[in-house]
């Protein structure tokens, strides 16, 4: 099916277009602050806004550049109605639970419509309703059960056969006063009014250490060290888990389309199917009587199949579903998803009363990145909010997650042995198309090998410098991902997303 599709549209994020780049310098010296927060996607500059709101002293560390990350390939729905959540929370953790998730969630929107009214910030802010529907009959009963969990969780919910979509669905669930916004311009907002208020804001600094003493410390790649009371670790899959998380976190990457569509047709307010491998759709301004439609779905697990295929299948539904669109951009983006469905924020580890970690968003990030820096900068102050143990990443329920561990290792063993022992993906280099990548066994080592458009050969280790399991290619990203954590690489071997934090080593595939 993938041979004589073409990738539709700009492969670029439009909130990465539409908004400036970012400059912060690197850290040049060291440094001696309250909290360091390392992680500069919407959690971590969150978090360092709200603790500089509350009169700390911060700084915040990034290894590329700020809200470009997860950060800047979202969806950007600020939405409390996380596809079947309230069931799923109320079943395994009864309903104060549930009301637990839907009042910090809520708080988490409101915060945002605050803070962009009070600094002024034009960040596209929208009030919209939100939906989670099911076009076959066979999937209403679930609909409604979550419409009932989600009103008894304090939401304005409610059960609804009538949408703003252009085609029927059997039932939803719709919820009031939720929104959709600009990321970026939210979060570069934020990121200047810190930096005016005395915090520091570093780039192109990548975190390679920490000591978790008192204080604690965080050394970066250039050697420099900054000393802090308080550490937060932000960086979507966490860095430096002593906690072991990594084992209880699924990552999964989804594809997002976007195309304009006159003003006329915007279904008016956010919505998700978990049908037909999920899609949800949200509408952004994009003038001239216009807005973009911004479609998202086919999930699949990083280094799995083939990438091609997904895009082709959502770029034919938007088409059919909004015919006549043309579709403009084209961006990918990665989630965590925790074995319990419930993020962790908040203490790293039993061990530590001074690190702090956020993770597993399970793709809505922008809400439960709001709230990282509320809970945090909470807790750190010493104000702990009643939902503070619901998202304590120290809980463990051995009963409930162990189906979900056991498949998620289980996967993950299977990668690990199984992908040394399997024939290499390509007999040789020569059989490596232009523009494509194999793992092929050079000399008894397997390399990541990609050849590009020129012909020549790009070689790396086939090992992920996280646990060791084989990287596969990404044929319509072009990049290495591992398919036992998520971590992903570029070409040439450099990390773009952890839990790696070390690029592949080099191969020259001449000398073996
Ligand atoms: Fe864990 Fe690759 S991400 S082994």
């Amino acid at each position: 099916m993938a041979d004589s599709f073409t990738l539709p549209g700009t492969d670029d994020s439009y909130w990465m277009e539409t908004a400036s780049a970012t400059a912060y310098p690197a850290l040049t010296s060291g440094l001696d602050v309250d909290v360091a927060v390392v992680g500069g996607g919407i959690a971590g500059l969150c978090t360092a806004w709200e603790l500089t709101e509350a009169g700390l002293t911060v700084a915040l560390v990034e290894a590329d550049r700020i809200a470009a990350g997860v950060t800047g390939y979202t969806t950007a729905k600020l939405s409390v109605l996380h596809t079947l959540i309230y069931q799923k929370i109320r079943s395994s953790s009864g309903p104060e639970a549930a009301r637990l998730y839907a009042e910090s969630q809520q708080a988490a929107v409101e915060r945002v419509a605050a803070v962009t009214a009070r600094l002024a910030i034009d960040c596209d802010l929208e009030r919209v309703p939100a939906f989670t529907y099911a076009e076959s009959p066979g999937g209403l009963d679930r609909i409604r059960a979550e419409a009932e969990a989600a009103a008894e969780a304090g939401l304005a919910a409610s059960f609804v056969t009538e949408t703003g979509l252009p085609f029927p669905v059997a039932g939803a669930v719709r919820v009031e006063d939720q929104a959709q916004f600009h990321p970026r311009k939210y979060l570069l907002a934020l990121a200047e009014d810190l930096t005016r208020r005395g915090g520091h804001i570093f780039e192109r600094t990548r975190a390679t250490g920490l000591g978790e003493g008192d204080p604690c410390t965080v050394t970066t790649e250039g050697g420099h060290t900054i000393t802090a009371l308080q550490v937060v670790v932000a960086t979507h899959y966490p860095v430096f888990d002593r906690a072991l998380l990594f084992a209880r976190l699924e990552p999964r990457r989804e594809l997002v389309v976007a195309a304009a569509i006159p003003a006329d047709k915007d279904p008016g307010g956010v919505y998700l199917t978990p049908e037909q491998n999920t899609r949800s759709v949200r509408t952004a301004p994009y003038g001239d009587g216009r807005r973009l439609l911004i479609v998202t779905g086919e999930h699949f697990t990083p280094g799995s199949g083939d990438v091609t295929d997904h895009w082709q299948r959502l770029a034919e539904w938007t088409r059919q579903r909004f015919p006549g669109t043309e579709i403009a951009y084209r961006w990918a983006t990665q989630d965590n998803t925790t074995t319990d469905q419930v993020p962790f924020i908040g203490r790293f580890h039993p061990g530590t009363d001074r690190v702090h970690v956020a993770t597993g968003f399970g793709g809505w990030g922008m809400s439960t990145g709001v709230l990282t820096g509320q809970l945090l900068a909470a807790c750190i102050t010493g104000a702990e909010p009643p939902w503070a143990g619901l998202y304590d990443p120290r809980r463990l329920h051995p009963v409930r997650e162990a189906a979900s561990m056991l498949k998620l290792q289980a996967k993950v063993a299977g990668h690990f042995v199984g992908d040394r022992v399997r024939p290499s993906h390509a007999d040789s280099v020569d059989d490596i198309e232009p523009g494509t990548g194999a793992v092929v066994r050079v000399r008894g080592r397997q390399c990541a090998a990609y050849r590009d458009d020129t012909g020549q050969i790009h070689a790396v280790s086939a090992r992920c410098t996280h646990l060791g399991c084989i990287v596969h290619f990404n044929d319509a990203e072009r990049a290495w991902e591992c398919p036992c954590h998520g971590s992903r690489f570029g070409i040439d071997g450099a990390v773009l997303q952890g839990p790696a934090n070390e690029p592949l080593e080099q191969r020259d595939i001449a000398d073996g």
